[in-house]
C-alpha cells in the first residue's frame, strides 16, 4: 500500500521541510539531491525558466508536443502537478543547488508507479548523473512508496532513454502502436489499434520488479523510509 502523503509533501510552504533524496555515485559520494518541487519552490529564481527550456529542448520525446512557455509551466505546476495525489516531480541539483534536469514519478497507485518527465537539462561534472538519479528514485519508489513494480513508457526509437532504463534494470514488457494527430498548436501521439497506427514507432512499456532491483543492486534499499530527509 502507498502510505506516503504525496499532496502533503508538495503543498509544503515551509522551505525547512522540503523532501530531498540524496543522489550518490558508485562510491557512495553525495553528488547532489533530487529536490521535490513543492509550493515553497515555485518562486525560486530560474526554476520555471529551466523547466520550460528543458521541456522545449526535449519536446520530441513526449506524447504531447507543444511550445512550452513559463506561464504554461507555472499553470501546469499550480493546477495539475502540485494538487495531484498520484504524481511528484523532482529537480536534479548538485550540492550547491545548481539545476541539471528533472525526474518525476506518475501514476502512483498501490503496488506500482511510473517514471515520468525524465529530462537531462544540461551537462554536469558528475559522470552518469541520470543513472544515479534513476537509482535514487527507484530506491525511494520501492522503499518509500513501497511499490512492487516500477514502470515507464518510452518511444521505441528513443535509444538514449532506453539505454538508461536498461542500465537501471528495466526490461521491455509490451510495444504499443501509436497514432500521430495535430490539434491547433499541438501534436499528440495516442495508443491505438495496430491498424490505425501511423507514427512509424511504438510506445514501449518497460518494467522493473522490486525483486529484480534488490537482486541486481544488493544493499541499495534502505530498510525504512526514514532514510529520506526533509529540509
Ligand atoms: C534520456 C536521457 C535522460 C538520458 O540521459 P543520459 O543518461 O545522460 O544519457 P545520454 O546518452 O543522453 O548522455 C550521455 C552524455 O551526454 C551528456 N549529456 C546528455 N544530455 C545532455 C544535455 N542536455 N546537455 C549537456 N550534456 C548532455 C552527458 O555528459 C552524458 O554523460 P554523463 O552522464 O556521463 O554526464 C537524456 O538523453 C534526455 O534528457 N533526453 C531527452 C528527454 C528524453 O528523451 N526523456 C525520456 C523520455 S521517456
Amino acid at each position: 500500500m502507498t502510505r506516503t502523503d504525496i499532496v502533503g509533501l508538495k503543498e509544503n510552504r515551509d522551505p525547512s521541510k522540503r523532501l530531498r533524496l540524496p543522489i550518490r555515485n558508485d562510491t557512495g559520494q553525495h553528488v547532489g539531491d533530487l529536490r521535490c518541487i513543492d509550493r515553497s519552490m515555485l518562486d525560486e529564481p530560474g526554476l520555471i525558466e529551466d523547466l520550460t527550456t528543458w521541456r522545449n529542448q526535449s519536446m520530441a520525446f513526449f506524447l504531447t508536443q507543444f511550445t512550452a512557455t513559463e506561464e504554461r509551466t507555472r499553470s501546469w505546476l499550480e493546477n495539475i502537478s502540485l494538487p495531484a495525489a498520484d504524481r511528484i516531480l523532482f529537480v536534479i541539483c548538485d550540492p550547491r543547488g545548481n539545476r541539471f534536469g528533472n525526474f518525476g514519478v506518475c501514476n502512483i497507485r498501490p503496488g506500482a508507479a511510473e517514471f515520468d518527465n525524465v529530462i537531462r537539462g544540461r551537462a554536469s561534472d558528475t559522470r552518469n548523473l541520470m543513472f544515479h538519479c534513476g537509482m535514487t528514485l527507484l530506491e525511494w519508489m520501492f522503499s518509500g512508496l513501497e511499490i512492487e513494480t516500477a514502470e515507464l513508457q518510452v518511444f521505441s526509437h528513443n535509444e538514449k532513454a532506453i539505454g538508461l532504463y536498461r542500465r537501471l534494470g528495466f526490461a521491455a514488457a509490451e510495444s504499443l502502436p501509436l497514432r500521430r494527430t495535430e490539434e491547433m498548436d499541438m501534436v499528440k501521439y495516442s495508443v491505438v489499434d495496430r491498424s490505425q497506427a501511423n507514427a512509424g514507432f511504438d510506445y514501449l512499456k518497460m518494467e522493473l520488479p522490486a525483486e529484480r532491483f534488490r537482486q541486481s543492486h544488493l544493499g541499495a534499499l534502505p530498510t525504512s523510509s526514514s532514510a529520506y530527509r526533509t529540509g
